[in-house]
């Protein structure tokens, strides 16, 4: 089903006496949610992530702004009648009914015309479970499973009346990394099998890139952009949503345009044809090779071995963090020495934002093409 947010905002009045403006959780959010994908709601926290969930399952009303279900304006359709399946941030499980009851419970709860004779319930309840892989524990009681085991039934129990959206918020933040990684493979597996149109919250960025058909950032309640996950990291449209996307995040300096080449410090780095001023130059980790005819000089911290990759770490006045990451192949590391290393940057890894407004520049070159 195609999910359409028209112009979505949610006020809170404010209970705080000291601070009487309403809290503006969820502000102008206009998108259209394509039907059978895996959308990734990402954002920091308080940014109004769980405020969009509710909405679209109808537990809270907006205060403006429409939802339309493939269309169809769902305002007045009481949560329970809108078809959503929902696993909550702090999902509950009922402790003293077995996994088996637990999924069963949404379905037992039908009424009227909706009612499901004994035989199709336990049908569906088995097929719910064997999607999470949880057969085996049907007869436990959740305080007998493991986090991610009840991670699962929780997501059983939203599947078992085959909503025709799933929305899922923050479901694997009570998982420790392997399991966590081993569930998000999983849900990823049952979104494709089952093609519910699913959004999932988190404000874990690599998670969401990692399995979303496409990502929304949000910022105070706003969307500041979509897209599919590689083309919002490789070319955000502002300077918050590229120090979002990225572990190890955007290295980000302040510098200048001047004569067509960005200047760090009293380096120019690359060329760059704008007009000149001041901006931020982000660059990412991965942009940073080692290289003794470098443009980029910064001076040595240490050096990070893991594993597969190697992270330098150097400091530079002009950062705004007090580390600058470059990411370089395990190889390449004994060519790094003290005290300073200079580095060769991949233009295309190289971005400038405006340094007021925080938008992204684009070379002039870019923008001819474009048009
Ligand atoms: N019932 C409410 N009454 C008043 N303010 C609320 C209410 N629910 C949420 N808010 C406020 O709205 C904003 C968005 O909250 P929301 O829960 O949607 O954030 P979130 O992005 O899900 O955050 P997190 O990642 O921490 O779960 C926050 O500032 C929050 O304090
Ligand atoms: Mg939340």
């Amino acid at each position: 089903m195609k999910i359409t947010l028209q112009n979505l905002t949610k006020k809170f009045k404010s209970k705080n006496k000291k601070d009487p403006n309403d809290v503006i959780a969820v502000n102008d959010f206009t998108y259209e949610i394509p039907e059978g994908k895996l959308i990734g709601l990402l954002g920091p926290s308080g940014c109004g992530k769980s405020t969009v969930l509710n909405l679209i399952c109808g537990l809270e009303k907006p205060t403006s702004g429409r939802i339309l279900f493939d269309g169809e304006d769902v305002s007045d359709v009481e949560p329970e009648h809108r078809g959503v399946g929902l696993v909550f941030q702090n999902y509950a499980l009922y402790p003293h009914l077995t996994v088996y009851q637990n999924i069963l419970f949404p379905l037992q709860n039908l009424r009227g015309k909706d009612k499901l004779t004994k035989d199709v319930m336990d049908k569906k309840v088995m097929e719910a479970a064997k999607l999470v892989q949880i057969e085996e524990y049907l007869e436990r009681r959740p305080a007998e499973l493991s986090g991610g085991q009840q991670q699962r039934v929780a997501i059983a129990r939203a599947l078992v009346k085959m909503p025709k959206v799933l929305l899922l918020d923050e479901p694997l933040s009570n998982l420790d990394a392997r399991l966590r990684l081993q569930t998000r493979e999983e849900l990823r597996r049952i979104q494709r099998e089952t093609g519910i149109t699913t959004i999932f919250v988190t404000h874990d960025q690599e998670e969401a890139m990692s399995i979303s058909d496409y990502i929304l950032v949000m910022n105070a309640g706003r969307l500041d952009q979509y897209g599919r996950p590689q083309d919002i990291y490789d070319d955000p449209k502002n300077l918050f949503v590229a120090k979002f996307l990225g572990t190890p995040p955007i290295n980000v300096f302040e510098g200048a345009i001047r004569g067509g080449k960005i200047v760090i410090g009293d380096e120019a780095v690359t060329d760059f044809d704008a007009p000149d001023c001041s901006v931020w130059v982000g660059i990412r980790p991965e942009g940073m090779t080692p290289d003794p005819e470098g443009t980029f000089t910064a001076e040595l911290d240490r050096v990070e071995i893991m594993g597969r990759d190697t992270s330098v770490v150097c400091r530079h006045p002009a950062c705004q963090s007090p580390t600058v990451r470059a990411v370089i192949f395990a190889k390449r590391a004994d060519e790094v020495r003290p005290p300073d290393v200079r580095f060769a940057l991949e233009p295309s890894k190289v971005l400038v934002f405006d340094r007021d407004t925080e938008e992204r520049i684009r070379p002039s070159a870019e923008d001819n093409n474009e048009k």
